[in-house]
């Protein structure tokens, strides 16, 4: 069965006591209005996981880290690994954000180490991949998607597939308010699906959930969802306000 996921992805934004409160206001509309079969998911910064945690106890509302270290432990100053982001609670870890990849490096290489060491340690991973504004304006937006998906996820097995979110984010889109349009976004996920499928076969495929991410709010997010192989989104901006984040959440 596939589920229907939206992830607040907070970035680099509040201070804790501010998280603390963002937190407390997501709680407290999801419980209001969070449809059953919408999973809701906050991703702040590592210095909130653990306040967060506290008041997302007996919520529907999971936990995920932003990204986690290559190395297990040890001498790896400034980095935090799988176990301790497992051992504040976090039941997910996005990995290989744009930002990531653009301003850290972060290679199709070293995402295949930290998609492996989340999984043993028992966390899902939220996937990003997505084409640049040149690789577009190229035509090679399907050429960069189906790429970035094989080096990373034809590394791990049919089982592993289950614990996998992919969240498709042209990177055009991310914090400009130009969002892909309904059509621009089902092609990719499509495209995406058909990847998956092509290693793993029709069923994991059909069960995996591919998100959109890209200046998605409250007054798009009914368009996108209405896709067939759009199953949710990972949004930045308008996740730092419980109402626009839990607007989008009812959007299926
Ligand atoms: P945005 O960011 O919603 O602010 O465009 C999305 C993301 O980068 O995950």
């Amino acid at each position: 069965m596939r589920k229907f996921i939206v992830a607040g992805n907070w970035k680099m934004n509040t201070t804790v006591p501010e998280g603390v409160q963002l937190a407390k206001d997501v709680v407290a509309k999801a419980a209001e209005c969070l449809p059953a079969n919408v999973e809701l998911v906050v991703a702040p910064p590592f210095t909130h996981l653990f306040p967060v945690a506290e008041v997302l106890k007996g919520s529907k509302v999971h936990l995920s880290a932003q990204n986690c270290a290559d190395h297990v432990k040890g001498a790896y100053t400034g980095e935090v690994a799988v176990d301790m982001l497992t051992s504040v609670g976090c039941e997910y870890t996005i990995l290989g954000h744009s930002e990531r990849r653009q301003y850290y490096g972060e290679t199709d290489e070293k995402l295949v180490e930290k998609t492996k060491l989340a999984l043993e340690a028992g966390l899902k991973v939220i996937l990003c991949v997505g084409e640049n504004l040149d690789e577009r304006e190229a035509g090679k937006h399907f050429d960069v998607v189906t790429a970035q998906t094989k080096n990373v996820l034809y590394n791990f097995s049919a089982e592993d597939m289950a614990k996998v979110v992919i969240a498709y984010e042209p990177v055009w889109a991310i914090g400009t308010g130009k969002t892909a349009t309904a059509e621009q976004a089902q092609e990719i996920h499509a495209c995406i699906r058909s990847v998956v499928a092509e290693k793993f076969g029709a069923k994991v495929a059909d069960d995996m959930t591919i998100l959109y991410g890209g200046s998605c709010k409250p007054s798009n997010a009914k368009e996108l969802f209405a896709q067939k192989d759009i199953d949710g989104g990972l949004i930045g901006g308008a996740a730092l306000k419980a109402e626009d984040f839990l607007g989008i959440a009812t959007s299926f």
